[in-house]
């Protein structure tokens, strides 16, 4: 179904270079710093939700996970990245999906999301995402999420965002996780201007609410 978000997305990965857009990293040192510092297997499923054509799974790949998938809403941005990976492609699961309409396959032991969570900015949207999420996590399973901090811009790629603080990001998720670690950090843009970013790692809990 085309809604606005996908037409949206669609249109900014058809017209816009990698090195192009704001997000852009050649190397997610933050994420795979979170990534790393988990203690799952090297063939733990591992999802990286609206990741677009982010390198995070090239780096995941160097390292060795053998079960990662990406999640977007938009076709072309995972086209891009199939295309950059060239064979390496075949070795990873891709969905083209809104999140808040994601049927999960199997369970995760890493969901990883940079830079989409934030832009679910109403309640309706932010409770289906914390549901897929609780129900797509494997009991004892990880949540690495950055979103915009509180220092960070109001919009993103033009659009309205939510931002989080630690302590905002750990309340809407505190029923079914556990703060691990949480950071800020500045992100250099491509068009050398910052973007504050607060970053948490949670742990699933199990259905009766505590840890595993
Ligand atoms: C700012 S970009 C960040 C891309 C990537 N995570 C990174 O850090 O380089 C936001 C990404 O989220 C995707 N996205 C936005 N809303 C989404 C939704 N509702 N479901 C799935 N993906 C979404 C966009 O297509 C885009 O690839």
């Amino acid at each position: 179904m085309s809604t606005p978000e996908k037409r949206h997305w669609e249109n900014v990965y058809g017209t816009k270079a990698e090195d192009d857009v704001s997000w852009f990293q050649t190397y997610p040192k933050t994420s795979m710093d979170f990534v790393e510092s988990l203690p799952v297997d090297l063939s733990a499923n591992i999802i990286d939700i609206g990741g677009g054509d982010s390198r995070l799974v090239d780096a995941l790949l160097e390292k060795g996970y053998q079960n990662i998938w990406v999640l977007d809403i938009s076709a072309a941005s995972i086209e891009k990245a199939r295309k950059r990976l060239g064979a390496n492609a075949a070795k990873v699961h891709w969905i083209v999906s809104d999140v808040t309409e994601f049927t999960p396959p199997v369970k995760y032991r890493v969901w990883h999301d940079r830079a989409a969570f934030h832009f679910l900015t109403t309640g309706d949207k932010i409770t289906r995402y914390l549901s897929i999420a609780e129900d797509a996590i494997h009991p004892g399973g990880y949540l690495v999420l950055g979103t915009f901090s509180e220092n960070g811009p109001t919009k993103c790629s033009g659009l309205e965002i939510k931002q989080y603080s630690e302590t905002s990001m750990t309340t809407q998720f505190e029923s079914s996780f556990e703060k691990l670690q949480c950071i800020t950090e500045d992100h250099q843009t491509p068009f050398n201007t910052t973007q504050n970013f607060t970053f948490c790692s949670f742990r699933r809990n199990n259905k009766a609410g505590n840890i595993e």
